[in-house]
């Protein structure tokens, strides 16, 4: 099965990306044909310094290989590798309805951030619709807040398919209820723009501060407590073993465990969770003519798979020079 999904270089990766994408990312590498990839087209909606932009692209790159991803199992490629997506992007435009683009909520929320109503914000889930259907992916793995955007692209490719005949597979989604939404530090999805997130690779001063402002109600430490609407305990659930999860469940609901002794469990459970990744990233990142190597040789595959799908989308539609005489 093409198992195909990608996640955006604008800034650090946080624990959400990790629970809803990564950790899947790296199951499905194996027994798959899996490609993942840094949308840094994508990125350009936000991040507006080449300088600063190259480095997320590399920071996600080693980020991905320290958490698991193994580029000879999975195609760890950066999107603007391959520009054949920018020429499928403008093919599918052609046949996506304005009306479709203006129900989506990420546009909304951006613009209600702040971020000016530019075209390409607009038109991102045209792009994202490209890279998936690029690579005819079977499978894409994501967290709850892609679900719109991978509804769009069926929508989008059984258009194409209407109009020009068959040339794209529709993709599924593959989102883990779990994990779907993973919660920031004031029980918003945790999202860089809430600025309420926890970095995987943030030093172990930074995580245990953060934690500590992870928001709670104000029950005191010996009334019971509600695990199960408890943004903070959602947070420890994805990190503590099973014996500290019941311990800590336990203590909730009969009530004798303070809110401030699961903060400092849940940063210790976090820091040692990725110790071993923040290892490997330092040796990645002592090595980046090994990061370049993996980047080169993901471009070549992934861009031969893309000339397939988009001389199939040229032909069906019209452009270029017919390759049936
Ligand atoms: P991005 O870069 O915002 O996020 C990368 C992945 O992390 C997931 N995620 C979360 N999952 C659970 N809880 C959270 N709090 C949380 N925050 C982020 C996202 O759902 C995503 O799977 N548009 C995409 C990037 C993209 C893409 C694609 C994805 C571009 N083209 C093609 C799949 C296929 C995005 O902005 O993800």
């Amino acid at each position: 099965m093409r198992v195909l999904s990608g996640i955006q270089p604008s800034g650090a990766l946080h624990i959400g990306n990790y629970f809803g994408a990564i950790r899947q990312y790296v199951a499905l590498q194996e027994g798959n044909d899996a490609f993942y990839f840094v949308a840094d087209y994508h990125a350009l909606t936000s991040v507006r310094k080449a300088e600063t932009l190259r480095k997320y692209v590399f920071d996600v790159i080693v980020d991905l290989l320290a958490l698991g991803l193994d580029p000879d199992r999975a195609t760890l490629f950066v999107q603007s590798d391959v520009p054949e997506t920018t020429e499928l992007a403008w093919l599918l435009s052609t046949v996506t309805p304005m009306g479709w683009l203006e129900k989506c909520v990420s546009y909304k929320d951006k613009v209600q951030q702040g971020l000016p109503a530019e075209h390409g914000l607009f038109a991102y889930p045209v792009l994202q619709a490209a890279d998936i259907l690029l690579y005819d992916a079977d499978l894409v793995p994501v967290g709850q807040d892609q679900k719109q955007h991978l509804e769009i692209t069926r929508d989008i490719a059984e258009r194409f398919n209407n109009t020009y005949g068959e040339v794209f597979k529709l993709p599924k989604p593959y989102i883990l209820d779990q994990v779907a939404v993973v919660p920031g530090l004031d029980g918003r999805k945790m999202s860089k723009s809430y600025d309420n997130t926890i970095e995987i690779f943030d030093d172990p001063k930074t995580i245990t501060k953060k934690a500590k402002k992870i928001v709670t109600d104000s029950t005191p430490v010996e009334s019971p407590k509600n695990p199960d609407t408890c943004n903070l305990f959602q947070l420890f659930k994805l990190f503590a073993s099973a014996d500290d999860l019941a311990d800590v469940d336990r203590r909730y609901r009969s009530g004798g465990i303070g809110y401030g002794e699961v903060k400092v469990r849940l940063a210790d459970a976090i820091i040692a969770a990725f110790a071993p990744a923040r290892e490997r990233r330092a040796d990645w990142v002592a090595h980046p003519e090994r990061v370049e190597a993996v980047r080169v040789a993901a471009a070549l595959k992934a861009k031969t798979a893309a000339r397939t799908v988009l001389d199939r989308a040229r032909e069906a539609c019209g452009v270029g020079r017919s390759r049936t005489p």
